[in-house]
């Protein structure tokens, strides 16, 4: 199966893929703002269709952070996660000049760590570096929406 990666994804898409492993969806508004925001978003696409993405926050210096690392059930275990976690890793190379350092975080979910370690990530907490931390602010919707 021929797998196309592209650096643009829809809103739509989007929150199918999140649904897919059990997310909840993000507001449309949201979702525009967070692929937009984004350093580089990497979509997958078989024959056309969706399968898979992966994005990156970047600060423009030392802070990157990879987020929704998402593939379709039915097309897992071929590669495509590692492929698009490769291709953002590859962009933040391609910024580095002599003498700098990105820290690249994620937050891994639970027994994902073995996906990323071969991709060159250690796990925490470890010597000197505790657990990732994290807070979700919230606020309710509108009545009626
Ligand atoms: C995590 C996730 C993105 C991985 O995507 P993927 O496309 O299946 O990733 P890969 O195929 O590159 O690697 C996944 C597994 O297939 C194996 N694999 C890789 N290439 C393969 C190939 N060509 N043939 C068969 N298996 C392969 C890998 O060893 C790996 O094994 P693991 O399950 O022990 O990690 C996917 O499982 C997913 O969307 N999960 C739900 C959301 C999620 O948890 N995201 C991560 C949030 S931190």
């Amino acid at each position: 199966m021929r797998i196309v990666y592209l650096s643009e994804l829809d809103v739509e898409d989007y929150n199918a893929l999140r649904r897919s492993a059990g997310w909840a969806p993000v507001h449309p508004a949201q979702a525009r703002a967070g692929l937009d925001g984004s350093a580089l978003v990497v979509a997958a696409q078989s024959e056309g269709k969706t399968v898979g993405t992966a994005r990156v926050v970047w600060d423009g210096g030392p802070a990157a952070l990879i987020k929704d690392v998402l593939v379709l059930p039915e097309y897992r275990g071929q590669g495509i996660g590692s492929e698009m976690v490769r291709r953002l890793l590859a962009f933040l190379e391609s910024k580095l000049e002599p003498g700098y350092a990105i820290s690249v975080d994620l937050m891994a979910s639970e027994g994902r760590e073995a996906f990323y370690e071969r991709l060159g990530f250690s796990r925490r907490p470890r010597e000197r570096r505790g657990p990732g931390m994290d807070l979700v602010l919230k606020k309710a919707p509108h009545s009626g929406e």
